[in-house]
């Protein structure tokens, strides 16, 4: 069974924190959707260096509480420093394992974004997240679509569409469960949690200053060793220095609007 597939190396907690500046408008959405509110006690599931987190802080304010949680001790240090220069009292984190977790006093909201894919089994992941619930608490996901094409542009720009193909061979690979966000309705439904509410959303942007490039390229670079691994690519075949620069180049060139991956979003209240 293959391990946690971006690893935690010092490059990809800067691509996380990066994503995370593309993800935050829709993660914010399900945030207020899921109806997280000032005052309420919520925890976050695989943390990674806190963006999640300090979105749910802003949401919930100094009169609420916010426990991060996250399999590495290197990464919550990390969320924890950004947590403290961001002036938010209100978050702690926590090195912990989802499936260790235990609190004495259920949430009010239990959030999770990009974590349900890497999670061996769904349904064991959604009844550990809901037994940390109150009853009457909400749990919310926000996951990544990993199904083909990842990435589309029109009019086509081949190596906006190659990066996707890159994406989708490396993730449906190496995620433990690559099909999450395409069968939450039921995943939920295999836990016995009711129907969820949902809404989906692309990303989608072009021109010279769009963050799709570097976003694309830091992603391709993180998994190129699996890349190479699975024999789709051969080491030093793909110039990463360049990616990024080569991908708006010809994206500006074609004026071509670009297409992210599907981002799904779902949220249950007990
Ligand atoms: C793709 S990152 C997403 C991080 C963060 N949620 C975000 O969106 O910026 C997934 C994170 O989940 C953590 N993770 C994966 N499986 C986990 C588990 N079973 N328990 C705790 N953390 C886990 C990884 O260490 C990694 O930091």
């Amino acid at each position: 069974m293959p391990g946690y597939v971006f690893g935690h190396s010092a490059q990809e907690l800067e691509r996380l924190m990066f994503q995370a500046q593309v993800l935050a408008p829709i993660t914010s959405r399900l945030i207020s959707l899921m109806g997280i509110t000032p005052g309420m006690r919520v925890l976050d599931l695989g943390c990674g260096a806190g963006d999640v987190s300090m979105l749910v802080a802003q949401a919930v304010g100094e009169s609420g509480s916010v426990i991060g949680i996250d399999l590495d001790a290197d990464t919550v240090a990390l969320a924890q420093y950004r947590a403290q220069l961001a002036r938010l009292p209100q978050i702690q984190f926590q090195a912990c394992a989802i499936d260790a977790y235990t609190s004495a006093e259920g949430f009010d909201a239990v959030i999770g974004r990009y974590i349900m894919l890497h999670q061996a089994d769904p349904q064991t992941f959604l009844h550990k997240a809901a037994s940390l619930l109150r009853p009457g608490g909400v749990l919310g996901l926000h996951e990544i679509a990993i199904q083909a094409p990842m990435l589309e542009s029109h009019p086509e720009v081949p190596l906006w569409q190659q990066a996707g193909t890159w994406l989708f061979e490396a993730l449906n690979a190496g995620a433990r469960s690559p099909g999450a966000a395409g069968c939450m309705l039921g995943h939920l439904a295999e836990a016995g949690l009711p129907s969820p509410e949902q809404f989906c959303e692309r990303p989608i942007g072009g021109g010279a200053d769009a963050l799709f490039y570097r976003w694309a390229a830091e992603a391709v670079r993180t998994l190129m060793p699996h890349l190479i691994r699975l024999g789709v690519l051969d080491d030093g075949v793909v110039p990463l220095n360049t990616l990024e620069h080569r991908l708006r180049k010809a994206t500006v060139q074609a004026r071509a609007q670009l297409l992210g991956p599907t981002q799904v979003c779902a949220w249950v209240r007990l």
